[in-house]
């Protein structure tokens, strides 16, 4: 058996007359007919009324707070467990964290914790969530909360193109959302990121920040500070030609989750529950090991490896980094958090769209000798 990997990026065959294109024309900056079409495109798909493309989804959360107003006397209520790049930007504006617990249920934000949190942290103006793996958190109460504690929402939907909560995209519920065109992302534009929303002033303003914030005057002039943060259009060619896919790539990553819940029924695992509420695009399977049982998802991991198969810890929660351990964490069980017990027992399996059902079910054979061991 080859190498099974955990998800890399896979090409449609159309990037090179798409980037032909963009070669052809001349638009090899950053910003072209590429990037406006992306633009244009992601935000149709998602059902918003505009988007500007950015250099990387972190790129994108960075300017999506700044459009926000989060300054440095800011504090922001985040998700804790999720990809630092998250929460970092908040550190880039200088602003105050405060990190929420998850839940069981859909391993996001956990809707009690943060109505403790919003309590704890009066100050507290914005709401950053990003729904994990792909699965959507649960936006209603998330939002409910958000209007009766005065508070902005920021939605980090890097994981979650095409995920939906209740009928609607992921990515259409903050103020401003943002989503990843990284490399393992269901489409890629070989790095980039969007933010979307439906404030057109917003979008542009951010478009202006992301491109120096150069005033329109005849000499460089700034008022504001700005960033080197916009997309090239040699990359949204690349987008463009990924988005072709989109649909069969989200299937795709659907099917595997469904065969790995199928596969490890009466085991010692399951997989990450998917909630009713909302449809995940699976952009990456978790297993977690049941309570009690004595394996570690790390020495899964290990095993795995032993037989060519790549699989990584679930992300590590940011309550827990060094970096971040000043930072208030909110949880409505302090004593045994519920991320915590996530981390200690999840493991993210391979989800590559072109794993064929061969390798999956050698995958799934591998992780049940490893739990009959
Ligand atoms: C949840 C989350 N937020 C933000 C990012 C940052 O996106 P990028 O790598 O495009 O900067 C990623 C992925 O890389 C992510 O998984």
């Amino acid at each position: 058996m080859k190498h099974i990997p955990l998800a890399i990026s896979h090409l449609t065959g159309k990037e090179e007359e798409y980037v032909k294109s963009a070669f052809d024309s001349g638009w090899v900056a950053p910003l072209g007919p590429h990037v406006d079409a992306l633009e244009e495109t992601l935000a149709k798909f998602l059902g918003v009324k505009c988007a500007s493309a950015t250099s990387s989804g972190t790129a994108a959360i960075h300017l999506a707070l700044i459009q926000a107003g989060v300054t440095p006397s800011d504090t922001v209520i985040s998700s804790d467990m999720t990809f630092a790049a998250t929460c970092n930007p908040v550190k880039y504006i200088g602003a105050k964290l405060v990190f929420v617990d998850s839940n069981e249920e859909t391993f996001n934000m956990d809707v009690k914790s943060l109505e403790l949190a919003l309590q704890k942290h009066p100050e507290a103006r914005f709401v950053l969530v990003a729904h994990l793996y792909g699965q959507s958190c649960d936006m209603d109460p998330i939002m409910e909360l958000c209007k009766k504690y005065h508070c902005t929402l920021i939605e980090d939907a890097a994981e979650a193109l095409g995920s939906t909560y209740k009928g609607k995209m992921c990515g259409t519920f903050g103020k401003y959302s943002a989503i990843s065109f990284n490399g393992n992302k269901i489409i890629t534009t070989s790095g980039g990121g969007m933010v979307l929303s439906n404030d057109e002033e917003g979008i542009k303003h951010i478009r202006f920040l992301s491109t120096q914030a150069r005033d329109p005057a005849p000499w460089y002039q700034h008022s504001e500070l700005g960033y080197n943060y916009r997309m090239s259009n040699i990359c949204a060619a690349i987008g463009r030609a990924q988005f072709t896919d989109i649909e069969n790539r989200i299937a795709k990553k659907r099917a595997i989750y469904r065969r790995y819940a199928e596969g490890l029924k009466g085991t010692d695992a399951y997989m990450m529950p998917l909630a009713s509420y909302g449809e995940s695009n699976c952009w990456l399977s978790a297993l977690l090991i049941k309570k009690g049982v004595n394996k570690s998802p790390l020495d899964l991991m290990t095993y795995l490896k032993e037989h060519d198969i790549e699989s990584r810890p679930i992300w590590k929660p940011m309550h827990m980094q060094p970096y971040y351990k000043d930072s208030d964490f909110v949880s409505i069980s302090p004593e045994h958090p519920m991320d915590e017990d996530i981390f200690a027992r999840g493991l993210c399996l391979p989800s590559d769209i072109m794993m064929n059902v061969e390798e999956q079910d050698y995958v799934i054979k591998v992780i049940k000798d490893f739990l009959s061991k």
